[in-house]
């Protein structure tokens, strides 16, 4: 079976193709390498020994995607592909509206022409907004604190309508925080800029890189005072895919998480230890729009796609760290 993967060269989709081929899937991919790299394509064939049909190129290239929907036989799609920093998304809006809306719109149209049904989408915690309780359900309202978070709901509501209208299988699969990398040390995730993101940011303080990390806030109502998140393994989160494409038939929404909160420093004081190494950081204000603490209850994706995240917090700082430091 033939599975198109969107932004296949980006942070989660690398790490799904790999996953793919490992379970016998023959990949394309799109993606335009707007924030990855070519190489990419590389690692994912030397970790799996198999070959992938790469196409360089941008979602929104109408004539592009008829190319390829007429060149392969593609049963489902899995599209990652879009813009995710919250910060920027404030700075500039509409490319974020522009990139996250019109590729998924173009890419449902064209399905809908070349009778591809299945779809599954990267959505993600965001879409909780501030949560009333915890851990988080599927079934929690819903709403948004910024122009990217506000793209993934709009994408949840049209792809319901399209559901409606059209019959297509949809899956969306809300992910909570990804970090980690490939065991390999070559695939993971590493900015050139400055980080906004927790892990990435520890990691370039540990490499030197940056001297210190900030802390924003230790008053949250945490155990320790700094934000509590679930962070879970981008394998773990790849292998979710898997599952997702299983199961695929009808709408269905799931988190994809641990159901484990840590905090900060709890991040900050695991990697110190797993990767001996010292992390310099100091407290300061909280930054606008944090929560204090955001968790998810993922039994549903356990119940219905046997879907379980099985690596810890000292496996995702170690991954992190190796990632880096082969690739420095
Ligand atoms: P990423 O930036 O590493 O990967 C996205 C990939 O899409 C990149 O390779 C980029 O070059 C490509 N791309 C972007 N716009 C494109 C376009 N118009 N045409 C072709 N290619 C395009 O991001 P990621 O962390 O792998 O995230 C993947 C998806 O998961 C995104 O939709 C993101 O919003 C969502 N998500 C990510 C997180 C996270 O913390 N990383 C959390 C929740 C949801
Ligand atoms: C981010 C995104 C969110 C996305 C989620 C999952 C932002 C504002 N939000 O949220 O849309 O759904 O990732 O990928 O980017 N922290 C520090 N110092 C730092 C960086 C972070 O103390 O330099 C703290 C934050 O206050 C937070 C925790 O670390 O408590 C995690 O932050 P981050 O990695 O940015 O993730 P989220 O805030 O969960």
């Amino acid at each position: 079976m033939k599975i198109l993967v969107t932004g296949g060269c980006g942070y989660i989709g690398s790490h799904t193709v790999v996953e793919l081929l490992n379970n016998n899937y023959e990949v394309v991919i799109i993606d335009n390498l707007s924030n990855s790299k070519k190489e990419v394509i590389d690692n994912i064939k030397r970790i799996t020994g198999k070959d992938v049909t790469f196409y360089e190129g941008n979602v929104q290239d109408k004539s592009l995607l008829d190319k390829i929907f007429k060149e392969n036989k593609i049963y489902a799609v899995i599209h990652f592909a879009g813009f995710k920093a919250v910060g920027e998304s404030v700075r500039e809006p509409l490319k974020y509206y522009e990139n996250n809306l019109d590729s998924t719109l173009y890419l449902l149209e064209k399905m809908k022409e070349y009778g591809c049904k299945n779809f599954i989408f990267s959505s993600s915690a965001t879409v909780y907004g501030k949560p009333d309780k915890l851990p988080i359900k599927e079934d929690f309202p819903l709403s948004t604190t910024n122009p990217y978070g506000t793209t993934k709901l709009m994408i949840e509501g049209i792809l319901k309508d399209v559901y409606n209208a059209d019959k297509l299988n949809i899956t969306i699969l809300r992910y909570f925080n990804p970090i980690g990398a490939h065991e390999s040390g070559l695939l993971g995730e590493n900015p050139n800029d400055i980080p906004n993101n927790l892990m990435p940011y520890i990691v370039k303080v540990a490499t030197g890189e940056l001297e210190c990390l900030s802390v924003f806030g230790n008053d949250y109502d945490t155990h320790d005072g700094t934000g509590v998140r679930d962070y879970i393994h981008v394998v773990d989160l790849a292998k979710g895919h898997i599952k997702a494409l299983e199961h695929i038939g009808g709408l269905h929404y799931y988190n994809l998480g641990t159901g484990n909160g840590y905090s900060v420093l709890d991040i900050v004081n695991t990697f110190s230890k797993v990767n001996n190494v010292k992390v310099n950081y100091k407290i300061t204000d909280r930054r606008p729009g944090d929560i204090d603490a955001c968790y998810a209850d993922s039994s549903l994706a356990f119940k219905e796609l046997g879907w379980k995240a099985t690596k810890g917090l000292e496996e995702m700082c170690k991954d992190s760290y190796n990632y880096v430091i082969k690739n420095k």
